[in-house]
């Protein structure tokens, strides 16, 4: 996804952007390997290495939604329409859905 080519010309704003989400791309294909190795090897050891760098790679994935949740207000909606909710996904895209509380997360209200 990355080029110099696809840069060149680009606001700091866009180019922020591209960087993030080129990375992020980057990161899932990571743990899409990991995840099928790991699958696939009968190799105790190896699979737990394999399990450990899948679940790293997960880490590098979450810090960037966050990045890209935090620069870009359109991400800000999506997610917090749909992260850390039990509802039907498809009846939260349509609005069907009550939005999730605020406060935690957790469905409990604001403990404060
Ligand atoms: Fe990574």
């Amino acid at each position: 996804m990355s080029s110099g080519l696809l840069e060149a010309g680009l606001s700091p704003e866009a180019l922020g952007f591209h960087r993030a989400l080129a990375s992020l791309q980057e990161e899932l294909e990571a743990i899409d390997y990991y995840h099928q190795r790991m699958d696939a090897t009968a190799d105790e050891p190896l699979k737990a290495i394999l399990i450990h760098n899948r679940n790293d790679e997960m880490e590098h994935a979450a810090m960037l939604l966050e990045w890209l949740r935090r620069n870009r207000p359109e991400f800000d909606v999506q997610l917090r329409k749909f992260l850390f909710t039990s509802g039907e996904l498809t009846a939260l895209a349509k609005g069907l859905e009550p939005p999730p509380a605020p406060g935690n997360g957790l469905g409990l209200g604001r403990l404060t």
